[in-house]
């Protein structure tokens, strides 16, 4: 460990060096350095120390006025839960009162929203509109930024093909094309072109690395994956973000192949400071340095202190390992000066960065606060990235969009006027009056004449069935039919795995009760993850999936069910039949004994008791309107390793209304020595068309297009065939193609 501890950190310095000298601003690093010279160890510590403020406190956190005497001395580096220009202010002067008068760096995990709150990651990445993403984050930044907050948490990049796991809600879902690029999208939006402008905040891609691919689903469980699988799959989002600029990583509480991500040098040091040259600083997630202890990893918390800081884990969130320990490490040499010093300059680096040196309070401002949190565009922004998140999973008949003038609507369900569980999870203050519900969304949508007939059937839990007479006495009363089930915010997220996907309780009943009205059930879920709902994906008449669609949900929601918007919202995230097939994604290998045909599978790889196809496929999702695909065209079909070919082919609106389509572009490697799955994502254009309008599409294809990691980590394009293919999702498949990549 220590040779690679001793190499990598050269690397790191090398690289910091030489990226340094360039892209660094040359007047940072020597403040940096000057600043350094005065510092004394304690004060170095101090640095990498991070505290909860007064509403968060975990196991074994200090009392808050122990805290606020801690960073008055200089041995708190940052904090994370205060948030507003005025408790900001407070605590930021204690710091400045300090010898060295280093500021604080504050953090938030502003997830999706700060005082505006957007869909949930996951629904947002459902939109695959990185323009819309990209501005929830400016948005949210704009909002935290201006309320004191320097620092986000967010975005969290981990691969999800899991719906057991809570966590996939904060996530872009399964696919590493598609994580990688909002992953980009959310830097960008968070950071802005370059960090320490007032409207924006540092971004984390979190949780590094591995976390979604927890056994059995459950949180903060062990990981264990071939390198292959984890260069291949889990870490390209996050070099994604590193390349786009994101100011730090946050490690995973998890194991990764029996060592803790926090211990792991392999991860922090070797890939990320190391190959990626990486000069940002790595946050541990809350206490997970104390928690080597907890895995077995380290015999106490001074062993948890070396290991994690030699491993590469710049700040300690809430561990109180370097507070009380990092000091004698290295006074007693058991850490270098050279370890502790790389992770203070890192820390200070953004700290001078974000300008917070030249004024500490720069984000801080009283007036700027109260202007920004009321400016009404958020809401209409919310509003509008909502309407993109929604995914219409099924609509028969032509059963939606509802006519505004339709006679009377039964209204439905535990959800249907629900505020709080629209907002989602990993919100930083509900704020439920700003909130509109479903049935505040309609209300503000039918014409006045129209009837509403409310009944909710049970609660969420749903295991009091007694309200069913009434629900079914409203459904049997009006011309149509809308159930609102799903999830409460509090059954996804962290620490909420689920061991069964289903609707909770008897919320599947209640349908069956309504469906055996003979009336068509329009059906709308809310969830943070894929859920499984085979008897109403069989029997009802349409079928919007919303996600948690945020404070503006009710107004989306009820755009698209009067039609006032044409739904283009496609899956991020496979959903299976049954959770005996998770983990599940489009990405299926062939294996050597493929099911051909549903006639055979006889020894084949399929189940005895269940199609291996899911219910809804990854990119899935329909429209008002009508899409064809034609004239596919390839530039050249042979290209050699430093060629590139243009795919091209016409998109047609061939509807009656407009409607905006994400066209998807996979590819398959043939032949490989890695066996590659059946599809890859490579490409995806989400483009409005007129009725009628047609349009051409284009991709390039490139070396890097065809590439994956063998057998040894190297990125390689193997010569060959490739077939590519193009549709409206995974198994959608409009126009298919070969191409041969030579030498
Ligand atoms: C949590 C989460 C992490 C979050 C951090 C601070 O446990 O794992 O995503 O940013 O603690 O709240």
């Amino acid at each position: 460990m220590t040779t690679n501890v001793n190499k990598a950190l050269l690397l790191a310095a090398l690289a910091s060096v030489a990226a340094g000298a360039m892209a660094q601003d040359g007047d940072v690093a020597r403040r940096v350095e000057d600043l350094m010279r005065r510092m004394t160890l304690e004060e170095k510590v101090g640095q990498l120390h991070q505290l909860s403020g007064r509403q968060m406190t975990g196991p074994g956190s200090e009392k808050f006025a122990d805290k606020l005497a801690d960073i008055r001395a200089g041995r708190v580096g940052s904090m994370l839960n205060v948030k507003g220009v005025a408790e900001t202010r407070e605590i930021q002067a204690l710091a400045l009162q300090s010898r060295l008068k280093i500021p604080l760096l504050f953090s938030l995990d502003v997830i999706h929203g700060y005082r505006t709150v957007f869909p949930v990651p996951l629904g947002e990445a459902a939109s695959w509109d990185l323009d819309a993403i990209r501005e929830s984050a400016r948005v949210a930044a704009r909002e935290a930024a201006a309320s004191g907050i320097h620092w986000t948490f967010a975005p969290m990049v981990d691969i999800g093909r899991d719906p057991r796991w809570g966590r996939v809600m904060e996530g872009a879902g399964e696919d590493t094309y598609l994580g990688s690029q909002i992953a980009v999208a959310r830097v960008q939006g968070f950071q802005g072109p370059k960090l320490g402008a007032l409207d924006r905040v540092m971004a984390t891609a979190k949780h590094f690395a591995g976390y979604g691919a927890a056994i059995a689903g459950r949180d903060y469980n062990a990981v264990d994956m071939s390198e292959q699988q984890l260069h291949e799959v889990y870490l390209p989002p996050f070099k994604a973000a590193a390349d786009a600029g994101v100011a730090t990583f946050m490690n995973a509480f998890n194991t990764l192949n029996g060592v803790p991500a926090t211990a792991s040098a392999v991860l922090q040091r070797d890939i990320l400071k190391g190959q990626w040259g990486y000069r940002g600083f790595v946050v541990s997630d809350w206490a997970s340095i104390k928690e080597l202890v907890e895995h077995g990893h380290a015999a106490d918390l001074s062993e948890a202190a070396r290991q994690a800081i030699e491993a590469g884990s710049d700040m300690d969130m809430e561990g109180y390992a370097y507070s009380r320990h990092l000091a004698a490490l290295v006074a007693g040499g058991k850490v270098k000066q050279s370890v502790l010093d790389d992770a203070v300059r890192r820390v200070l680096t953004k700290k001078f960065e974000m300008g917070l040196f030249d004024d500490p309070y720069r984000f801080s401002d009283a007036a700027r606060e109260r202007a920004v949190l009321a400016d009404p565009s958020h809401a209409r922004i919310a509003r509008d990235v909502a309407r993109k998140s929604l995914v219409l999973l099924k609509n028969e008949g032509q059963a939606l969009p509802f006519a505004k003038d339709v006679g009377s609507l039964a209204v439905i369900g535990p959800l249907a006027d629900a505020r709080r569980d629209l907002e989602g999870g990993w919100i930083v203050q509900s704020d439920p009056q700003r909130v509109v519900s479903i049935l505040d969304g309609i209300r503000g949508q039918v014409a006045p004449g129209m009837r509403l007939v409310v009944a909710k059937g049970c609660d969420v839990a749903c295991t009091d069935t007694s309200g069913f007479a009434e629900a079914v006495a409203a459904a049997g009363r009006a011309d149509a039919v809308l159930l609102v089930v799903g999830e409460s915010w509090d059954m996804s997220g962290e620490a909420k795995s689920r061991a069964d996907l289903g609707l909770p309780g008897r919320q599947a009943a209640l349908f069956d009760a309504l469906a055996a009205t003979g009336k068509p059930v329009v059906v709308v879920i809310l969830a943070g993850r894929p859920l499984v709902f085979n008897g109403v994906a069989d029997r009802a008449a349409a079928i919007l999936y919303a996600w948690f669609p945020g404070a503006q949900g009710g107004n989306a929601v009820a755009d698209v069910l009067f039609g006032d918007y044409n739904p283009s919202g496609k899956l991020p995230m496979t959903f299976p039949r049954s959770v005996g097939q998770v983990p599940i994604s489009y990405q299926q290998y062939r294996t050597g004994r493929p099911v051909v045909n549903a006639a055979n599978v006889v020894y084949r790889s399929a189940y005895i008791d269940s199609p291996n196809t899911p219910r809804y496929a990854f990119g899935h999702g329909l429209s008002y309107t009508t899409f064809a695909y034609s004239d596919l065209v390839l530039s050249e079909p042979v290209m050699g390793q430093g060629d590139k070919v243009e795919v091209s082919f016409t998109l047609a609106n061939t509807g009656r209304r407009a409607g905006e389509e994400v066209a998807q572009l996979y590819i398959r490697d043939r032949v490989s020595s890695i066996v590659r799955p059946l599809m890859e994502l490579k490409g995806f254009r989400k483009l409005k068309l007129e009725p009628g309008e047609r349009r051409t599409v284009r991709f390039v294809i490139d070396r890097d297009t065809l590439a994956f990691t063998d057998g040894k980590l190297r990125r390689v394009a193997e010569p060959g065939e490739f077939d590519l293919m193009i549709g409206s999702a995974s198994d959608a498949i409009r126009l298919r193609g070969t191409l041969t990549l030579r030498d």
